[in-house]
């Protein structure tokens, strides 16, 4: 069965404000670019055995390419596969989400609403699957707030889901999937520095291999990749990080990300994994 994945074409994507520290005030966007990055991205995962699935963008949604974030995406096996909708802490992308709700909906997904309140949730930003569905991994501190993580995991402890809260302290690395990346079941690419030394022990507790970025590949993004059927998509490559996925069977494939990365995203935000 191929992995299928949804992505949305990134049609009205702009830079018009400063919603993280990678977004800076003089980033102009170069469309036909982005269009082509994008169009690289579909073919590497098609390549790697995907099946690409897309949302219709809407105008006036500057970020709606990002189709990581408006809602988390699980699988349960009593309630089948599920969604719980973000609230999003920027005005702009809260609008976003019943876009998303609405495709996930005519699909069949099932609906969790977690009464959020006033506190944060942004989705596959900050909360990623263990690779066998065993647990969540859940940043909080920019984006998701550390309430926003806690009525979380009171939600999924009803499915009897564990949530792992994971305090997240760098700026430049605001959401959890810039600084954690699950390579297989027993191995983690992470960068350190993104985390409390609390948050970080914690973390370690759940992996036999523990693979550490320097501060320089995170902020660019390296961290920020996507694993599928043995390869690894990342929008830049070192030594470092080529003997680290070599030690763990993955292939290095370079998809250039230069137009999003002016947002504050890579290939991993880009996108969000079906059950
Ligand atoms: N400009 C977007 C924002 O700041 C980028 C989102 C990147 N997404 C991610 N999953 N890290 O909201």
């Amino acid at each position: 069965m191929p992995k299928k994945v949804l992505l949305c074409p990134p049609s009205y994507f702009d830079v018009v404000d400063q919603k993280n520290p990678h977004m800076l005030e003089e980033s102009s966007i170069d469309r036909l670019k982005a269009h082509q990055q994008w169009q690289a991205l579909c073919s590497a995962l098609e390549d790697a055995g995907c099946q690409v699935e897309t949302i219709t963008p809407a105008p006036g949604h500057e970020d709606m390419v990002f189709a990581a974030n408006q809602v988390f995406v699980g699988f349960h096996q009593g309630i089948g596969k599920f969604i719980v909708p973000s609230r999003m802490v920027h005005a702009s992308r809260q609008r976003e989400v019943p876009f998303y709700v609405d495709w996930y909906r005519q699909r069949g997904f099932k609906i969790i609403e977690v009464n959020l309140g006033r506190d944060h949730l942004e989705g596959h930003g900050d909360l990623l699957w263990h690779p066998d569905w065993s647990r969540i991994y859940a940043g909080y501190g920019f984006r998701s707030t550390h309430a926003g993580v806690e009525k979380f995991r009171s939600a999924m402890s009803k499915l009897e889901i564990p949530v792992v809260p994971l305090h997240l302290v760098d700026r430049y690395c605001y959401h959890l999937d810039t600084c954690f990346c699950p390579l297989n079941n027993e191995a983690v690419l992470i960068y350190p520095g993104a985390y409390d030394p609390e948050s970080i022990a914690v973390l370690r507790s759940f992996w036999k291999r523990v693979h550490e970025l320097t501060a320089d590949e995170a902020h660019r993004f390296m961290g920020n990749g996507i694993v599928a059927n043995g390869r690894y998509l990342t929008p830049y490559s070192t030594p470092h990080l080529e003997a680290i996925l070599g030690e763990e069977g993955l292939h290095p494939v370079v998809v250039d990300t230069s137009e999003f990365e002016k947002s504050g995203g890579s290939l991993f935000c880009m996108k969000a994994f079906l059950p």
